[in-house]
């Protein structure tokens, strides 16, 4: 009986294994070729660059993680190992200068005198050094329209940060550019809990401010209150103020 059987290639009891045998004869392979051709784990070289890559990759995101707060531009605080922890508390004008140049300088560029026709000058301007209340406005929630800055016109408009920048980091900016003796300016420093104190008051604004709106703004949102009134009672630090119509300090500087 198997010697009528047609000579079939590859069947043959003793070639192991057969159905490999076959198939490499179809596909026209080498069939002596170890079955296992191709199938090498990867090699070790190969693998020690993929974990250079993964602690590399864990000692960044480890190192470069800004205490893992969503807001925080100030990569290295809060991580007690990166390289410049040591000064836990960063002077704030030192702070300002740094946010001021990721933040500010594209459009009022790194001496703060703006683009002529374009960008105002931060150097003696009347809303740099006028009421605190206006810059704080102007970082938190942007400018636009019509504006007349150092004896020139504007009219443009600028995006508010306040989403981007944290009370700390807007406190930093403003009192660097308000205290920056360079750029003529000699006014007074701001502090987180000022910011805070507009940032409570204008909550629920979403458009910028205009010049007009900020004139009219005679009174400055001071540091928070003392728990007894509570960061929650909703009432704004602006309203509790009566002082709308008394005279401030800083009316003397008002623009026009
Ligand atoms: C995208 C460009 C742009 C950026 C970024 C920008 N500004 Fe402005 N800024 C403007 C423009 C434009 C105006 C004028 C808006 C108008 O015409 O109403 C302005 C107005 C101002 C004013 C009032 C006018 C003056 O010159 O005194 C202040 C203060 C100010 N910006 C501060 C800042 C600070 C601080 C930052 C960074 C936190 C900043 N700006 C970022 C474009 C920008």
């Amino acid at each position: 009986m198997a010697e009528n059987a047609p000579e079939t290639p590859g069947i043959n009891e003793h070639d192991e294994p057969k159905p490999i045998k076959q198939h490499g004869m179809l596909i026209g392979h080498d069939t002596t070729a170890d079955p296992t051709d191709g199938y090498e784990p990867v090699p070790l070289w190969l693998l020690a660059i993929f974990g250079a890559f993964l602690a590399w990759g864990g000692w960044y995101v480890g190192t470069f993680n800004g205490g893992w707060r969503w807001l925080e531009l100030d990569e290295y605080s809060g991580t007690g190992t990166g390289p410049a922890a040591a000064p836990v508390e960063e002077d704030p004008i030192a702070l300002g200068k740094r946010l001021f140049a990721g933040n500010c300088v594209s459009c009022h560029q790194a001496n703060g005198q703006g683009l002529p026709g374009q960008y105002p000058t931060l150097n003696r301007s009347e809303w740099v050094l006028g009421n605190p209340a206006w810059m704080k406005r102007i970082v938190l929630q942007g400018l636009e329209g019509p504006i007349e800055v150092a004896g020139q016109r504007y009219n443009s408009a600028m995006p508010g940060l306040g989403a981007k920048l944290n009370d700390k980091q807007v406190a930093a900016i403003i009192s660097y550019v308000r205290t920056n003796a360079e750029w003529g300016n000699d006014a007074s420093p701001v502090t987180p809990e000022e910011v805070a104190a507009t940032r409570e008051a204008t909550r629920g604004r979403t458009t910028p401010w205009t010049a007009s709106e900020l004139q009219a703004i005679q009174t400055d949102e001071g540091p928070a209150q003392a728990p007894a009134s509570g960061p929650s009672t909703g009432e704004s630090q602006e309203e509790q103020t009566p002082a709308a119509t008394s005279p401030t300090p800083q009316e003397a500087r008002q623009p026009q």
